[in-house]
């Protein structure tokens, strides 16, 4: 990328100006992402202070933290009739309302009943941010970097998740009241919401929206602050107008369209070997597994959202350097090597029924397996399912396919939420683990038969490839 310029998806040279929105709307955007962690990590460390202020149970405690799910599940559901209706500004500021007016009135500890109504339209506005954030980013950003935009969100997912997997340790130390301390939680949230709310106003709207809806005027003024040439924005024009012409307008019976069945089929399975690898397990239960296996304090509560959150860093480069394919299929060969390894080692644990008898050994092992595991996870999957979510269906049917393969996401992990433990306690602490291995192993079998390398091709090139009837794996070639 030259100083001062970028490429456009069409190769167009920008102003340097692209960048200062650019930035700006990567910022806000991926606030969204940031507030998807901050929720989906806010449960781990605040379960306890949760429970001295509201008596909930195990039961209790449970639903109120699942409830989230449902709500991110009906979210995702809604989101793309609001990304085609609203348009995608709008929708993000909607979602910020709902992060910052919900946790707020959380904070007010208001009775349980509201207070899970709360979490549920929490969980109503992730689903939506999941769904808007890459589809905006993917239409706002050039083609050059549009990999490292999407790896931007999971990176902000993944500082939310660690973000309050601290502060909520931090608050429940420093504020002993949990009257005190649990409001505090919940305004930490409200903050950052607040932040993204305010900031989404300032956002342009996505091009690609502008034109889908007709509004080419608005799109050009869009584009005229971000590309220095007429020629440039025109080009840029047609070729989203030739991309929205065939099929504008399309609703859910696009569904039933071959070329769009083929690449839905391969997102739904995408995404659900993303949670089908059995991330969430460790996100929730981390501290619950090393503690079966006599490991407890800071190291159990903080090891893998940091290390988490670290690794997702590399991953922006990387998508970019190394493409899409070869990043998920190294992430599935560590994420299984790992896998049977911390099986292995709750396998030599064996029968011992009192942890303190557990013996370093296989404490070690699982210990780096786990933070291997993470690493596999942050640099590969975790970005990469989103980015080729956002990146291969066709524009007419883009919100369909996000809308789908989001619901699928949370759908699976919802599943591994849910029974991760049971599961652990029915057939053996180790099985679990070699469960995930073996879906790490059919992941690659998938990768090799059905998935494209989508890095630096342009949006409609895959289109008018996938309308071609090219395979699917060679979509962009
Ligand atoms: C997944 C989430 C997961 C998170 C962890 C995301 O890409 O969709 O389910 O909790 O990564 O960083």
């Amino acid at each position: 990328m030259a100083a001062g310029h970028m490429q456009m998806s069409n190769g167009s040279a920008v102003s340097g100006e692209y960048k200062k929105i650019v930035y700006w709307i990567c910022t806000i955007a991926a606030l969204g992402g940031l507030l998807f962690g901050l929720d989906q990590g806010f449960i781990a460390n605040s379960l306890e202070t949760i429970e001295k202020v509201y008596f909930l149970g195990v039961e209790g405690g449970e639903k109120y933290a699942a409830i989230l799910a449902t709500g991110g599940i009906i979210g995702a559901l809604l989101s793309g009739i609001f990304a085609r209706f609203l348009g995608r500004k709008r929708s993000l500021i909607l979602a910020g309302f709902l992060f910052s007016s919900l946790s707020i009135v959380s904070a007010t500890l208001p009775a349980i009943a509201v207070l899970s109504a709360c979490r549920f339209g929490l969980g109503f506005a992730v689903g939506i941010a999941s769904f808007i954030v890459p589809l905006y980013l993917s239409e706002t950003a050039p083609a050059s970097i549009r990999g490292s935009m999407g790896s931007l969100f999971q990176l902000m997912i993944t500082i939310g998740i660690f973000l309050i997997a601290v502060t909520n340790v931090v608050i429940a130390r420093i504020f002993l009241n949990p009257h005190v301390a649990l409001p505090i939680m919940f305004l930490v949230i409200a903050a950052f919401s607040l932040i993204m709310f305010i900031g989404s106003f300032r956002l342009p709207e996505s091009p690609r929206w502008l034109m889908l809806k007709g509004r080419k005027a608005q799109a050009r003024e869009v584009l005229a602050r971000v590309l220095c040439h007429d020629e440039d924005i025109d080009r840029e024009l047609a070729d989203i107008d030739n991309a929205i012409k065939s099929d504008k307008g399309a609703g859910v019976g696009i569904i039933f369209k071959g070329y769009f069945f083929k690449v839905l089929l391969m997102g739904v399975i995408l995404q659900m070997f993303q949670q089908l690898v059995g991330i969430n397990m460790m996100i929730y239960y981390a501290p619950t597994i090393f503690g079966y296996a006599g490991m407890k304090g800071l190291l159990a509560m903080l090891t893998v959202p940091t290390v988490n959150m670290l690794f997702t860093f590399p991953a922006i480069k990387l998508v970019e350097k190394w493409g899409r394919k070869k990043l998920l299929y190294v992430g599935a060969v560590v994420m299984m090597i790992t896998m049977i390894a911390a099986g292995l080692a709750f396998a030599s644990i064996g029968g011992i029924s009192d942890p303190s008898q557990i013996g370093g050994l296989p404490k070690a092992v699982l210990l780096i397996a786990v933070i291997i595991y993470i690493f596999g996870f942050a640099v590969s999957w975790g970005p990469v399912a989103w980015i080729v979510c956002s990146e291969v269906f066709p524009l007419e049917g883009r919100e369909v396919g996000m809308t789908i393969t989001t619901i699928v996401n949370w759908s699976f992990a919802g599943l591994v939420m849910g029974n991760a433990l049971s599961f652990m306690r029915d057939h053996g602490n180790a099985s679990i683990f070699f469960v995930f291995a073996a879906f790490c192993v059919v992941s690659m079998l998938f990768l090799k038969f059905f998935v494209p390398e989508t890095k630096g091709v342009t949006l409609e090139k895959l289109e008018s490839d996938l309308k071609s009837g090219k395979a699917l794996r060679d979509l962009g070639n």
